[in-house]
């Protein structure tokens, strides 16, 4: 147990003063939220108060790719002001969950990046999904939302975890507006905005834009390659080069593969790389999901993502093709460092697991893995300079955070390096299993 250090002093003073006890409890247990990487209570924490990184940014970063940013917006969305903040304070209210305890800040909280820390997020009455929380800052540039890209917009996406019954729990989306309505403020935001008075759609517009105000570069890899060429060090520049060539990261996070990507480093494509796959759960899973695909319903296919197993199942939810089983979005690795833990699944817990990971090419037993995963035989040094070139795309918003981060994880890495395997890492690359799917045949075993 994570805290028994502290616990066992504390159990010798409760003898002495119950109240004592739980003050020093609350103590702890502030401090464990206040941390990056996993978060042990099992309810969802106080709602951040929106601060100064919760504010809009500029375009005129350094490194923003303006003309994709500024085309992001729907004609029948254009950004205003005062939609942005309307949409801000939509954002932090817990008013619209179903119990007024969860706003899309709980898991996505500004000083976190927009994140929640966790391995998987925690709604209202401490009900947990299966995936972990991306990031929102630069979710305007995602092609597709979420791990699996089954919606395509930020309007769409933002109707969906109000009424997820494990995120705000809502019945309806105007089961949400019907809470906000009878509110003044919003009453008069609503009009001055849209000349309406609060309805659904208005209100998924608001958020949206407010989404797309959170644009985040100017970080150290943006001014090196604008030519300030002492913006990171030697590390990260042979880290940006094994990117690019030996480390074989570009044929996926990348727009090209002839070209070197410097803006959100993803091809906004889907692959299996071959993350918390055993291959016979998958393929019983497969069977179970053709029901929910064939249904066509929105809500429906949320609740499987985000609450059954068949989470694993990945971009196959929404194409039924067998090639997309477990194949999820590549993210964007903008603020990577400031955003653990990682993967759809948040399996791993720093950057050098990841590393580990991709250097073994694990999932290999696995028939549907991508074709560029495969042994990458990096030396611990190269993943160092891996390590420090993914910390360079960290914006200076996050610089101090950054900062505490990469030394959090680097102590973690010398203790523990769960991932590692040097002699797979160095192997030849085997050859993959053929994939087949039978769905009248019983699965041998349900193990993941
Ligand atoms: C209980 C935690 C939780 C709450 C509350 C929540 N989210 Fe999320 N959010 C997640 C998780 C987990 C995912 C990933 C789910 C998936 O991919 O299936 C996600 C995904 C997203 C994405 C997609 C980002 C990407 O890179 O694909 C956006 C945008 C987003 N959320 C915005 C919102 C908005 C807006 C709200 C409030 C209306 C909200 N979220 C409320 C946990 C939460
Ligand atoms: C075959 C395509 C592919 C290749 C090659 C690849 N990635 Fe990825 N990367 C992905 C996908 C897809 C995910 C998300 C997978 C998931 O969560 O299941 C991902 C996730 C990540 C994450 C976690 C991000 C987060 O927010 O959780 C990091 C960091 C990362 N990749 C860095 C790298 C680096 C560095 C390399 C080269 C050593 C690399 N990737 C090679 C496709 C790829």
């Amino acid at each position: 147990m994570r805290f028994a250090k502290q616990t066992q002093p504390i159990a010798l003073l409760a003898v002495l003063c119950p109240c004592l006890l739980i003050c020093l409890w609350e103590y702890v247990d502030a401090a464990a939220s206040l941390r990056l990487g996993a978060v042990d209570s099992q309810h969802a924490p106080p709602i951040p108060k929106a601060g100064r990184l919760a504010r809009p940014k500029s375009v005129h970063q350094v490194g923003v790719p303006v003309a994709e940013t500024l085309a992001a917006a729907p004609a029948d969305n254009p950004q205003t002001p005062e939609k942005i903040a309307l949409g801000e304070k939509l954002f932090f209210d817990g008013r619209l969950s179903v119990d007024g305890t969860v706003a899309c800040a709980t898991c996505h909280d500004p000083a976190r990046a927009f994140t929640d820390g966790r391995v998987t997020s925690i709604g209202v009455e401490g009900r947990t999904g299966q995936r972990n929380s991306p990031t929102i800052l630069n979710a305007l540039c995602n092609k597709t939302q979420f791990w699996d890209g089954r919606v395509n917009t930020l309007e769409e996406q933002a109707e969906l975890p109000i009424i997820n019954p494990v995120e705000m729990g809502q019945p309806s989306l105007d089961a949400a507006v019907a809470k906000i309505a009878p509110i003044e403020e919003y009453q008069e935001a609503f009009r001055s905005v849209f000349g309406r008075p609060p309805n659904g759609p208005d209100l998924v517009r608001a958020i949206a834009s407010y989404e797309r105000s959170q644009i985040s570069f100017d970080s150290p890899f943006d001014h090196f390659i604008a030519s300030d060429k002492n913006a990171i060090d030697d590390s990260a520049k042979r880290g940006w080069e094994i990117f690019n060539t030996r480390g074989r990261c570009n044929k996926c996070h990348a727009l090209s593969e002839s070209k070197r990507d410097v803006t959100t480093l993803t091809d906004n494509d889907f692959h299996n790389i071959g993350i918390g796959i055993i291959r016979h759960n998958v393929v019983a899973l497969a069977c179970q999901a053709e029901q929910v695909v064939n249904s066509g319903n929105k809500a429906a296919l949320d609740q499987a993502a985000i609450q059954t197993d068949m989470s694993a199942l990945g971009r196959f939810l929404i194409t039924k093709k067998d090639a997309d089983i477990a194949a999820f979005k590549t993210p964007d690795l903008r603020n990577v460092l400031v955003t653990a833990p990682y993967f759809h699944d948040g399996s791993q817990q720093t950057l050098w697991d990841v590393m580990d990971h991709y250097n073994k090419g694990d999932g290999l037993q696995d028939p549907d893995l991508d074709e560029d995963i495969q042994p990458l035989a990096l030396t611990e040094f190269d993943i160092d300079d891996l390590v420090a070139f993914l910390a360079s795309l960290t914006s200076a918003d996050y610089h101090d955070l950054g900062v505490k981060e990469l030394e959090r994880q680097r102590a973690l890495s010398r203790t523990s390096r769960p991932q590692r395997d040097t002699a797979r890492a160095f192997a030849p690359k085997q050859p993959e299993p053929k994939p087949s799917r039978n769905c009248d045949q019983e699965p041998k075993s349900k193990d993941r």
